[in-house]
């Protein structure tokens, strides 16, 4: 693979002060001394960076405690501080006027600038409600939003007053709310009449009324007018958002936290079971949060950080909101899709607001780059320094057209990895200080001992130019404490797998050169426009049509998509196959149980699924037969049916 010998240095541009602020780190010698002092001497390296970054009411006394050998994790001991002063206050009190948010909305002429004076009066204002309406600290509040300011006020308004947020990303369906609201039986849920998205509106709404139907721990909704449409409201459980917050004074305490006290759930999808609630505190995160903006994009003052993401992802948190606004930065929050007017929407937004970071997705690159060079050409880009990647590998054709096209050669590009768990960047380039390559998330970020292991036997590979199972050797700030009601959970999906280890479910490999080029999931996640889902999850929801006996799901190779979903689906005796409308009915069953992200790109009705005499599901093999490759199998002798595979081809082939 040539892309793995091709290095492209950090562009000059970047290094000459007379272009760009000098890079807080200018060179890979640089970069290699700070990992070497944050690995060999954390309690140094993190205590100075936390004392830096983040403003304690009480100071903490130890760095760290524990580890991945007993899931025990604790940093910053002792310490107190409050995430949304950190985010908030201190900048609100220095600089008013600075803008924190540009809120760029669905229709490109109706864009609004939220200053840190105005921010500070909204999220107390929400805060009070919150604490009107009953809500202490440690409670759960679910947020379940579109891309308004008033979600990222909700976020802040739980932190201020010590709720924990459970954010909800607005593309599941009623069920799929549901259960994340029951799983951590939410007080209140924060929602919005409509959401407006690529001149589409969505029921937001209704949907939350149809999820807490039976959530009986929700006792109040308030509800944010984003297109005044009417909406139904249950009388003393539904409040307008508007009305409340005006009862309330424009200043609110923050409460203070202890660094360990939990700041947020996500659920996220795993191999198995039901999505977990991956639970991450208050001092550690802010700082890997915070750390990564401004070592990892180079944030400097005065820049304008754009991050494509949606806040119910985990990008979202990190890198709309808690990261760039610690930092006291100016974020800005796209209500749209890259494609609404047109396919110049993201190039328009970066000429518009002068965007010196933008941080998208290889899925939003491919689509990009499909609709053509013109797109993008014409439009003035020059404020951009650093590009970013997330959320799946990048393909060197990306890569190169996100750099050319895009960049056109003058940024750094940061394909960043990690992980709803990692908190904030774990493996990834900085921007004046490390060469890239077009695919490779290149090197670990301070803090991370990175391993590579053989999958079978847990050994560490060491050395250039192996491939494995990627895996952390020791807990740094960000990763995330416990799955919400179940550490057992938590300690057997990521630690216990290799002890001793925290195991992220991605392959890897380390070139020659030392760099990490992460290959995609090894365990039954599939990875969908960089959203995760499980197989597990999509299978639960087919069998639960009264049509359906028994469904196999799997990822399948996409161009522009990444993966995509394949499901096989075995039908209940004396139900016709030959109904159009099944397949249809099928994807919608998806939809309604999960969201019209994890639909289903083929469905296959097929008679039998090929299973082990044991009655195990052989996935691999169904894998092989959709990327074509059915001709090496491997072994299928442990088939309790090995006719079926023959069988299986043919309606591959034929459909
Ligand atoms: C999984 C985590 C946190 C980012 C958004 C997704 C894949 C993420 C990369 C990258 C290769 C990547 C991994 C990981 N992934 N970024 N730069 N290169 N793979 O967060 O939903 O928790 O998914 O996304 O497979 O395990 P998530």
């Amino acid at each position: 693979m040539s892309e793995e010998h091709t290095l492209f240095p950090v562009p000059a541009r970047l290094l000459d002060p007379s272009q760009c602020p000098e890079p807080y780190v200018k060179s890979l010698e640089e970069y290699q001394e700070l990992y070497r002092q944050s690995i060999e001497n954390p309690d140094e390296f993190f205590g100075k960076l936390a004392t830096d970054l983040l403003s304690w009411s009480k100071p903490f006394h130890t760095v760290q405690h524990g580890g991945l050998e007993h899931g025990d994790t604790a940093w910053f001991l002792d310490g107190q501080l409050n995430a949304s002063y950190n985010c908030v206050d201190r900048h609100a009190l220095a600089t008013p006027d600075k803008i924190a948010i540009i809120y760029e909305a669905d229709e490109p002429n109706q864009s609004e600038n939220i200053t840190y004076g105005e921010l500070l009066r909204k999220v107390c204002q929400l805060a009070g409600v919150l604490r009107a309406r009953g809500i202490r600290k440690g409670d759960t509040v679910a947020i379940y939003m579109p891309m308004i300011p008033e979600a990222i006020v909700a976020f802040l308004a739980c932190a201020r007053i010590g709720a924990v947020h459970s954010v909800i990303f607005a593309g599941f369906s009623a069920e799929a709310l549901r259960d994340r609201v029951q799983d951590a039986a939410c007080r209140v849920v924060l929602t919005a009449d409509q959401g407006k998205r690529g001149g589409k509106s969505i029921e937001t709404k209704r949907i939350v009324d149809d999820a807490v139907k039976s959530c009986p721990s929700v006792e109040t909704i308030i509800v944010c007018q984003r297109t005044g449409a009417d909406v139904p409201m249950t009388p003393g459980r539904d409040f307008w958002w508007n009305e409340e917050t005006s009862k309330c004074m424009n200043y609110l305490t923050p409460e203070p936290m202890n660094s360990e006290d939990p700041l947020f759930l996500l659920y996220t999808s795993g191999s198995t079971g039901t999505p977990k609630g991956v639970l991450h505190t208050t001092a550690g995160y802010l700082l890997g949060a915070s750390a990564t903006v401004k070592y990892v994009f180079d944030y400097h003052p005065g820049d304008i950080f754009a991050c494509m993401a949606d806040v119910g992802w985990i990008t979202g948190h990190s890198y709309i909101v808690y990261g760039p606004l610690v930092l006291g930065g100016t974020t800005v929050l796209f209500e749209s899709i890259p494609t609404y007017p047109n396919a110049s929407r993201y190039w328009e937004l970066v000429a518009k607001h002068k965007v010196t970071q933008f941080y998208t997705a290889p899925t939003a690159i491919r689509a990009l780059r499909r609709l053509g060079d013109e797109w993008v050409e014409g439009h003035d880009l020059s404020s951009l320094r650093v590009l970013g990647s997330v959320g799946e590998p990048i393909n060197p054709e990306a890569w190169h057209w996100y750099n050319d096209k895009v960049g056109k050669g003058r940024c750094a590009i940061v394909d960043t990895y990690w992980q709803t768990e990692t908190g904030s960047h774990i493996i990834t380039p900085l921007p004046g200080a490390i060469a890239t390559k077009a695919g490779s998330a290149t090197v670990p970020f301070f803090g991370i001992d990175v391993a590579i292991l053989d999958p079978v036997t847990g050994k560490e590979l060491v050395g250039n130019d192996v491939t494995g199972v990627l895996a952390v050797k020791k807990a740094w700030p960000s990763i995330a404490r416990t799955v919400y009601g179940n550490h057992q959970r938590y300690l057997e999906t990521y630690l216990k797998p290799y002890p001793g280890y925290y195991f992220t479910g991605d392959g890897a490999s380390r070139d020659k050169d030392g760099y990490i080029w992460v290959r995609g999931r090894v365990d039954d996640v599939i990875n969908v426009s960089g959203h995760r889902l499980s197989t597990a999850e999509i299978e639960s929801a087919l069998i639960m049509h009264h049509s359906v006996a028994e469904t196999a799901v799997i990822g399948a190779a996409d161009d522009v998509t990444g993966q995509c979903i394949h499901a096989f689906v075995c039908l209940k005796p004396g139900v016709s196959k030959h109904s159009n409308d099944l397949s249809k009915e099928l994807i919608l069953q998806v939809r309604k149980v999960i969201g019209p992200f994890a639909s289903p790109k083929k469905i296959y009705l097929v008679e039998d699924l090929p299973k082990t005499r044991s009655g195990k599901l052989m996935r691999r093999i169904l894998r092989k037969i959709i990327a074509g490759e059915s001709d090496s199998l491997g072994d299928i002798s442990t088939l309790a049916d090995p006719s079926i595979v023959a069988i299986l081809i043919k309606h591959v082939e034929n459909s």
